[in-house]
């Protein structure tokens, strides 16, 4: 994707402030000294069976990359994909308010959108909302010796295949429903009380993915403890119990992490493919000066994050990005 975007004419606006020249996933837009617009876009496919609980994740993770940069969202615009002659208009009806439910609890309201037919039903949002130029949170900004905090566990992309090819349990879609439908909200509001140097969100390219598009952007490189990064029981169950419950995505994702990856010998095949697991609605990755770690911690805590977990530091300078991963 990366590389078709190269391929565009470059964006000129000097109004731009956040475009596809980087590698953020919103775009700001200024329009005073102090006032400038940020937005961004996403939808996907089912990921759940249960229709509420799909439109309110796919909310969740729309509304993600808003609070990954440190904004606050205002209003949104619902991208939907249904085929309106071939399902039941009912499953459409819980989807919206699944969506609908879970922006209000974000404070905002959906006021309009866009219905197309489609086999295959899809849904998510166009999100805007304003910030101060000064206070964005880059994902290219991180410094060498920055503690490295993850605010939800890893392996969604794991138990969405189990749930697609009907293995996995009750419990663990539970688990992961919970995990998704979970707003990065509170996350945020810490970060950005605390002032931290770079904040990504982890989705598609997963942890090691997202994890270098910061380091290489911020020229530094990144050491984590695998061990130290929290994943969720049950995808680290079926990882192990069998490899192939891995869905392409994440394969993808190691291959092409492993260009700037040393994995310790010690880590089995299992769990490299786990730090790569391509995540939907996942947690914050803050790259948080050292002195104030504990600080950070204690906010989190306090904001009741699903987890606030230290995975590593950020290491001294390095153009490659290099992230060394020890058990
Ligand atoms: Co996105
Ligand atoms: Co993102």
């Amino acid at each position: 994707m990366q590389k078709i975007l190269r391929e565009l004419p470059p964006v000129r606006d000097p109004n731009v402030l956040v475009g596809i020249n980087t590698g953020d996933d919103c775009a700001v837009y200024q329009i005073t000294d102090d006032l400038a617009i940020i937005q961004t876009v996403d939808y996907f496919t089912p990921i759940v069976d249960d229709p509420y609980d799909y439109g309110a994740i796919a909310v969740a993770n729309s509304l993600s990359d808003i609070y990954a940069m440190g904004a606050s969202p205002m209003f949104a615009l619902n991208i939907v994909g249904f085929h309106t002659r071939g399902m039941p208009l009912e499953i459409l009806t819980r989807m919206m308010k699944g969506g609908a439910d879970k922006a209000r609890e974000a404070g905002i309201e959906i006021v309009g959108g866009h219905t197309i037919d489609d086999k295959e039903p899809k849904y998510g949002l166009a999100v805007t909302g304003v910030l101060d130029p000064a206070a964005i949170v880059y994902n290219s900004t991180a410094q060498a010796g920055d503690v490295l905090f993850l605010t939800k566990p890893i392996g969604t992309g794991i138990i969405a295949t189990a749930i697609k090819r009907g293995i996995a349990s009750e419990a663990a879609i539970r688990r992961v429903t919970e995990i998704m439908t979970t707003l990065n909200r509170a996350a945020a509001e810490a970060m950005v009380k605390v002032g931290v140097n770079a904040c990504t969100d982890v989705t598609g390219y997963g942890l090691l993915g997202h994890l270098g598009e910061m380091t290489q952007g911020s020229g530094v490189g990144a050491r984590i403890h695998a061990r130290a990064v929290p994943t969720i029981q049950a995808a680290r169950d079926l990882v192990f119990e069998d490899l192939n419950i891995v869905p392409g995505g994440t394969k993808n994702n190691l291959e092409f992490v492993q260009a700037f990856t040393n994995f310790d010998p010690g880590l089995s095949q299992a769990e490299r493919l786990l730090l790569a697991d391509a995540q939907t609605s996942g947690g914050l990755l803050i790259s948080c000066p050292p002195e104030k770690a504990d600080e950070l911690e204690s906010a989190l805590k306090e904001a009741g994050t699903i987890v606030h977990a230290k995975i590593g530091i950020m290491e001294a300078e390095d153009d490659t990005g290099r992230i060394d991963v020890l058990v």
